[in-house]
């Protein structure tokens, strides 16, 4: 696997020896420190011979500067410091990780020129975020010699004014970046090895976190009459799971804010198979499920003050003798029946059983789902924002305001009764597709029609989850989408 470098902060003075990184502005400016003595002369003369601009994650690396014994210093740019914004940090982060990779050891000055030269402790956080997020690859399955890393470890020292300060929020950090990667790594994950058991079993670990994890088998999912979530799985010999992850960092009697994951950990579509083509990305169909298990990893690490409940579905689709069938009647837990139309339409039955039960069992303040749920969401927003559909305009306010703060970001579509009419069933109550039309909106009134009153959004993030645009944070297929948005939207709105 890819080294994940190990963070240290610090407000010692920069080394003398090893490798450094030191920033400079868009001004050619460097900190007080990073410009002083035979250090500050060798580098001024090299930014003035490369003729390096300091634009934003651009990168100069003096090997043996002249005069000091360090091995090689990289200026990074920030670009013009006044241009800098709530992502800035996070992916020079990137950037530094990217420009170093090949050292096992370093130390990053965190500190430009000018008065708002030392970032706050966020931001040094927000740093350390970034290197560790950009660092991260999905190469567990690369066996061949030429991959093997080239150190064992990395460990980093930022060195920053306000390190007493971002040492505390950092310890805070990595458990969310930790959920991150672990949300990464679940979606990248091959389906022969990332079953509905499998997954279940890794959601379990988070007891270690002082979670609590329940696991119902198809047993008890048979008794609690989930007929929708169960239809989908019929086909497939690897059994369903829902695992309910609780974390309890709230008052005892507040009710909780509710997660909810669709988990297919492999979408061939059923019956109503898939084409070939591009079908491989359907490992990561459980996308939404990874985001709510690296959410909860990140809430339980962090010690988040709410109280807070992930519920995932999960389940394979596959084609199969005793799969469903197009036209086939299922009743879901709510007693409702579904005409499933199409078998690829599956998502949207394994959240109607899940959203049901989270809703009936815990009554929570809120529900958000995350589900990989339409192809038809990347044809309205692309990649780079996830559909967001809500019957609560505060809460969709909120989430709208944490995707600003993360860059994960969301888009709100509507919902509505002339939409709700698409799904009425000639012989159900509903059926699973709505037509050609409006296919985002039409999935996104089937989960509706299983929430109640409760505030509820659904996040449609089969554009986002997955296949989304590498950027300084993020080089793998897999973005871990979902983690940061709804750990910023608990942090900022639900705790104390
Ligand atoms: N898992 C897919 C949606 C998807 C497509 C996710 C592309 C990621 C990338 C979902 O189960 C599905 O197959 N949806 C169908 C719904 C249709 C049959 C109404 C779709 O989008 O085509
Ligand atoms: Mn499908
Ligand atoms: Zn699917």
């Amino acid at each position: 696997m890819s080294v994940i470098p190990e963070i240290a902060i610090s407000s010692a003075k920069l080394p003398k020896k090893g490798t450094l990184v030191v920033l400079c502005d868009d001004k050619a400016k460097m900190s007080a420190s990073a410009s002083e003595g035979a250090l500050g002369k060798t580098l001024k003369s090299a930014i003035a011979a490369a003729d390096f601009k300091g634009s934003f994650g651009q990168t100069l690396r003096v090997m043996v500067p002249q005069g000091t014994d360090l091995d090689d210093v990289t200026v990074v740019g920030t670009g013009k410091q006044s241009d800098m914004n709530e992502q800035s940090w996070l992916k020079l982060g990137g950037k530094i990780a990217a420009a170093v990779s090949s050292s096992a050891k370093y130390a990053v000055a965190l500190e430009l020129a000018g008065k708002d030269g030392n970032p706050t402790a966020r931001q040094v956080a927000d740093v350390a975020q970034g290197i560790q997020l950009g660092a991260y690859r999905f190469d567990k399955y690369k066996v061949d010699k030429a991959v093997k890393p080239k150190h064992k470890s990395i460990k980093v020292t930022l060195i920053a004014k306000a390190a007493a300060a971002a040492k505390k929020v950092w310890a805070e950090q990595q458990g969310v970046t930790n959920g991150v990667m672990l949300a990464r790594d679940l979606v990248n994950e091959p389906a022969n090895v990332l079953t509905p058991k499998e997954f279940a079993k890794r959601a379990s670990e988070l007891k270690k976190l002082g979670c609590k994890v329940e696991i119902l088998d198809e047993k008890a999912m048979k008794a609690l009459k989930m007929g929708a979530l169960l239809g989908v799985s019929r086909g497939s010999r690897n059994p369903p799971r829902m695992a309910i992850i609780e974390w309890k960092g709230g008052k005892p009697k507040e009710k909780p804010v509710a997660f909810v994951g669709k988990g297919v950990t492999f979408d061939t579509g059923g019956i109503s198979l898939k084409p070939a083509g591009g079908m491989e990305d359907m490992k990561g169909d459980m996308g939404g499920a990874a985001a709510v298990t690296g959410l909860m990893h990140a809430l339980a690490a962090r010690k988040a003050k709410a109280n807070v409940v992930g519920v995932i579905g999960l389940v394979e689709n596959m084609p199969d003798g005793d799969a469903q069938r197009p036209g086939d009647i299922v009743t879901s837990m709510s007693g409702q029946t579904i005409e499933v139309i199409n078998t690829d339409a599956e998502g949207r039955l394994v959240l109607a059983d899940a959203l049901w039960h989270t809703n009936k069992k815990f009554k929570p303040k809120f529900m958000i789902n995350l589900a990989t749920l339409t192809g038809a969401v990347l044809v309205a927003l692309g990649n780079h924002h996830a559909g967001l559909f809500s019957n609560d305009d505060e809460l969709s306010e909120q989430l709208s305001e944490a995707g600003a703060a993360t860059a994960e970001k969301v888009w709100r579509l509507p919902v509505g009764p002339e939409y709700d009419k698409m799904i009425d069933s000639k012989f159900a109550d509903m059926k699973n597709t709505g037509g050609r039309y409006a296919g985002s909106i039409t999935a996104a009134q089937f989960l509706q029609r299983y929430v109640g009153d409760t505030p509820w959004a659904h996040l449609d993030v089969a554009g986002t989850a997955m296949g989304s645009p590498q950027t300084e944070i993020n080089k793998s297929w897999a973005s871990g989408f979902g983690v940061r948005l709804l750990d910023r939207l608990v942090a900022d709105n639900y705790e104390k």
